[in-house]
């Protein structure tokens, strides 16, 4: 059965296995009473107001595909934001499937079989997955155990091969907020070789120490990433957009050309919607985002190694004694669900803790966690 299945499957489907969140994510349907702080999402809801614009949308008629690049209005409204962040004059935007389409889209637009493509470990899964589907190969430098991003190592890393830098900040799992400097030095490293950057910024809004630095005004050749999801609680609405420079205009038409023959389309209802989100003051969440960020490391800290998170909502805590799985199995027979660091990384001596959940939940967690160290 096997035997055969392996014949029906793609030979690619031999490079990537099931994301390790995932694994958490159905053992949790399975312990209904388990305090879950393995979440990649916020707790809180969309606010009412943008459910209301979304079913008014549907209401409306806005039932159809959009143009491939998105909705007109959505698309000049996140211009306008885009040419604040960047400082470019004339910054293209397209509206995609989450974030995760926009990368699947600048991927496939730029990675060709043996591209070399650099990504600070640890990293968010998805970027191994996608480039391994391509044929790419991840050239991983480790960001341990500071998570500062590993400059000297990025520049040594780079070959003839290199075609792509990957840098997330706030950086999904550890928290870390680049500096504008350490961006700034970035850009002269990948400005050496014309290689592009891709700048996944998705929690962006979510940063707690000061405003969170964005590449795009030291490096024309980056692709930027930005989502909705996480910052309005509506990761089920599937929207993000990217925001490339005129230089890269090539680059921006292909991942255009690939969404059209893929995703279509983002939701038309939800980007309909999202033009309301993108004047809404979420101040508020981020605060008490801060506050939970306050709460988990005073507790984690006493009896762990961290580094404190500066944005997202993530903690990546070493693992006492033990590697990340075997202190994650640990938690999850005492009740707390946390996700081993090895699922982000190429070591396993680290977990990761999310606090996107209430406030007397991140406490008890905490405390149990620390219980086991
Ligand atoms: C760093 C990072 N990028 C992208 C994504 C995917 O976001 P989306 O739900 O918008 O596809 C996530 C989701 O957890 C993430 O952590």
């Amino acid at each position: 059965m096997i035997r055969a299945m392996e014949r029906i499957l793609a030979d690619r489907m031999r490079l990537i296995d099931a994301s390790g969140i995932r694994k958490v994510f159905a053992l949790a349907q399975t312990m209904p009473d388990a305090i879950n702080l393995s979440i990649g999402q916020p707790d809180f809801d969309a606010p009412a107001d943008l459910k209301q614009q979304a079913i008014a949308a549907i209401q409306a008629g806005f039932n159809r595909y959009s143009q491939t690049k998105g909705e007109p209005e959505l698309v000049a409204r996140l211009v306008e934001l885009a040419k604040l962040q960047t400082g470019w004059e004339d910054p293209m935007v397209m509206v995609t499937c989450g974030v995760s389409g926009g990368i699947i889209l600048a991927l496939m637009a730029l990675v060709d079989q043996g591209d070399e493509v650099i990504i600070p470990d640890p990293y968010f899964v998805i970027y191994k997955h996608a480039v391994n589907l391509l044929g790419g190969r991840c050239v991983f430098v480790s960001s341990y155990p500071d998570f500062r991003l590993p400059l000297a190592a990025i520049k040594d890393a780079i070959t003839d091969r290199t075609k792509l830098i990957i840098v997330n900040s706030p950086c999904n799992p550890t928290g870390m907020v680049y500096s504008a400097e350490e961006l700034r030095a970035l850009a002269q490293i990948a400005a050496q070789r014309g290689i592009t950057v891709l700048s996944d910024q998705i929690y962006d809004s979510f940063s707690y120490d000061g405003p969170c630095p964005c590449i795009g005004p030291y490096y024309q050749r980056t692709i930027i990433l930005k989502g909705l999801g996480k910052s309005y609680g509506i990761t089920g609405w599937r929207l993000g957009y990217a925001v490339v420079h005129p230089v890269l205009r090539p680059v921006f038409e292909a991942m255009a050309m690939v969404q059209q023959y893929t995703f279509v389309c983002a939701p038309t209802p939800f980007q309909r919607a999202a033009i309301a989100a993108l004047g809404l003051d979420i101040s508020c969440y981020i605060e008490a985002y801060k506050r939970k960020r306050d709460l988990i490391c005073s507790i984690l800290s006493e009896r762990f190694e961290l580094v404190r998170p500066s944005g997202a909502f993530y903690v990546f805590v070493k693992a006492p004694g033990s590697t990340g799985s075997e202190f994650v199995r640990k938690a999850i027979q005492h009740g707390v669900l946390v996700i081993p660091g090895g699922v982000f990384s190429e070591q396993d001596t680290h977990f990761r803790v999310s606090f996107a959940a209430e406030d007397r939940l991140i406490e008890r967690g905490a405390r149990i966690l620390t219980s086991l160290a």
